[in-house]
């Protein structure tokens, strides 16, 4: 039994922590509850339309709906820092599965568009309804930035191989 105490007690300042966190993602989602978690497709579209000035990798994305970042060593390392810097790490986990956001590391999602590219882009840069902020939106990341994000959450996948949908 005393080896379950030592654990449990370590855990509060992390419970505390995901608390506060909890609370900052209610309030952040309150405080845009009027922008645009749920976009029409015109935006969606309007936001993946190429621009002069796009990133050579951020064109590419546009026009095939993958990411060419993903499995580039360079760029999963930058999209760890980038997701340590905004916080992603704090709300799903160091390793990505799970704190107070969901795991984003089975396949197994709540949105399912997230196993695609397109989807995880639309997701990261709109927000949802239930406590993800809308970071492209809001200008807090860059397409490029939110396209390194995603190239480091797909490096952590860990289902099957076979089951992986964005390829
Ligand atoms: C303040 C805490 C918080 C931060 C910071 C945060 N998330 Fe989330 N995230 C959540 C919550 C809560 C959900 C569940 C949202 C819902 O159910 O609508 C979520 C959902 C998601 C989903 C959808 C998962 C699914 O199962 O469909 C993805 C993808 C995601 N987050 C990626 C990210 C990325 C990438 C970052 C950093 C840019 C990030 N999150 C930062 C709290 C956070």
């Amino acid at each position: 039994m005393k080896k379950w105490c030592a654990p449990r007690l370590e855990r509060r300042p992390l419970a505390r922590l995901s608390t506060t966190l909890a609370i900052l993602a209610l309030v952040a989602a309150a405080s845009h509850s009027s922008s645009s978690a749920d976009p029409g497709d015109e935006e969606i579209a309007g936001v993946l339309t190429p621009k002069d000035g796009d990133p050579p990798a951020v064109g590419r994305f546009k026009e095939s709906g993958k990411n060419p970042y993903n499995k580039d060593p360079g760029a999963v390392a930058e999209g760890f820092r980038l997701a340590r810097a905004v916080a992603c790490t704090h709300c799903h986990g160091s390793d990505l599965s799970g704190l107070i956001g969901p795991d984003l590391t089975s396949g197994h999602w709540r949105y399912p568009r997230n196993g695609t590219d397109k989807g995880l882009f639309q997701t990261v840069y709109f927000g949802t309804n239930g406590g993800m902020a809308a970071w492209g939106t809001v200008g807090s990341l860059t397409e490029d930035e939110i396209l390194k994000i995603m190239a480091f959450v797909r490096s952590q996948y860990r289902g099957e191989p076979a089951a992986v949908t964005w390829e």
